[in-house]
């Protein structure tokens, strides 16, 4: 049959023109400090295609508009054929992609591998961050419930700030004044179709640029050497093994999370009822705590200088060495980072909220600032909170 088969094609197409470039390809050698961590990038794309995937089978039964979208995603959880089951691989796929990209970028950022000559597939790796993020800022509001609605609400306003432009951005946002049926419109249309697809060619340049300039080695910059076949580990079928055994232990992460552990629907978007303390999605929470403590244009400067950071560090790290032990400043600074993003993360997730520790209640204020709640309900030290209709930004 496999013979019959490759007969047929050899009649047609010149295989044997392709075959040789396709065998170098799955035969390159990978350099020998490729190990598992070297698989994050694999599984990027992995839940990548797993979210066109299940959001196909979404948009069968998925109606975009204000009166039809709750109602139609209770329909795909409740009544649709396995529906339950891809709604909450889509949902957990959403914030399992942001972590795992996350994850690769740090990966790459340790090891030195944005430095000369990949510094435009870092480039490249930062916009497909930024894109994950936006898919989920796009993606959270569709389902037109009372959270997604007053965070979108809020994500938009925050947008409204930035100067001169913040009033263009946020009714080109919004499409009107408010979050209404427009919005809607506006974020179906860029998540299922302009993302997708402008994330899927900036993967493919991604991916393109890993190929020919091969995995980064751990050696200084410009002492790289042609890696020869004896030397390196081959890509078929050593890494793809790998890969393979990630992908499995994903897919199980998945279903898992999605039985144990089922994203809630919550009620309706209602614009006429504010609720207390509304929160952006966990990703954003650092950003919108860090957006609490400064007059509103300094925070919206900060935020906004983040990015700009990212995409030019490996202009702005000139020093060749790539391993992590040789770079402590590197290191030590992108630790920093990551403690501050962890540290204003979980102050943002506390603020606004009462918490129990060792038997005692403290409440949180908009500042993440914890008091002790006395037996009568009041605070224990510190002036009352004022009633902080959330999402209100300093002047
Ligand atoms: C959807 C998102 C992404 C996908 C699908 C993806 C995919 C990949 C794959 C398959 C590799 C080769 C294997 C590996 O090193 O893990 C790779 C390498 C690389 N990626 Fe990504 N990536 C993504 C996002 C990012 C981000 C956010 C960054 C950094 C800002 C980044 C920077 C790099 C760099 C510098 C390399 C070269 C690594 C080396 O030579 O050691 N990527 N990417």
């Amino acid at each position: 049959m496999k013979h019959l088969i490759a007969k047929w094609f050899r009649e047609r197409f010149n295989v044997d023109e392709i075959q040789e470039p396709i065998k170098h390809q799955l035969e390159k050698p990978l350099p020998q400090n490729v190990g598992w961590f070297h698989t994050l990038g694999s599984m990027s794309l992995f839940l990548f295609v797993s979210q066109v995937l299940t959001g196909i089978l979404l948009l069968v039964y998925y109606r975009p508009t204000v009166n039809e979208a709750f109602e139609s995603v209770k329909f795909i959880m409740t009544k649709a054929y396995m529906g339950w089951l891809y709604r909450q691989i889509h949902a957990w796929g959403a914030n399992l992609m942001i972590i795992i990209v996350f994850l690769h970028m740090l990966r790459t950022f340790f090891t030195g591998s944005y430095k000369k000559p990949r510094e435009l597939t870092w480039a490249f790796g930062v916009m497909l961050f930024i894109l994950t993020l936006v898919f989920g800022f796009t993606g959270y509001l569709l389902p037109w419930n009372q959270l997604a609605y007053w965070a979108t609400t809020v994500g938009t306003e925050v947008a409204g700030s930035i100067p001169w432009l913040g009033v263009w951005i946020k009714t080109f946002l919004r499409g009107g004044e408010t979050v209404a049926g427009e919005t809607l419109s506006r974020f179906f249309v860029v998540h299922v179709i302009v993302l997708p697809w402008t994330m899927f060619a900036i993967i493919l340049i991604h991916l393109i640029l890993v190929r020919f300039q091969g995995i980064a080695t751990l050696d200084p910059v410009g002492a790289e050497k042609e890696l020869k076949q004896e030397d390196g580990t081959p890509f078929f079928p050593h890494h793809v093994l790998k890969e393979g055994v990630v992908f499995f232990i994903l897919l199980g992460c998945l279903v898992t999370l999605s039985i144990l552990a089922p994203f809630d629907l919550g009620e309706e978007a209602d614009p006429l009822q504010t609720p207390y303390a509304i929160k952006p999605e966990w990703y954003f929470l650092p950003m919108y705590q860090v957006l609490k403590y400064f007059p509103k244009l300094v925070g919206i400067f900060i935020v906004s200088l983040a990015p700009l950071f990212l995409f030019l560090w490996p202009f702005l790290d000139k020093t060749s060495e790539r391993h992590p032990l040789k770079r402590p400043v590197a290191v030590a600074f992108g630790v920093l980072v990551l403690l501050s993003l962890l540290f204003f993360g979980m102050l943002g997730y506390l603020s606004e909220t009462k918490q129990v520790f060792f038997g005692k209640t403290y409440e949180f204020d908009i500042y993440g600032i914890p008091r002790l709640v006395t037996t009568d309900g009041n605070s224990h030290e510190g002036p009352h909170l004022p009633a902080v209709a959330s999402g209100t930004l300093r002047e």
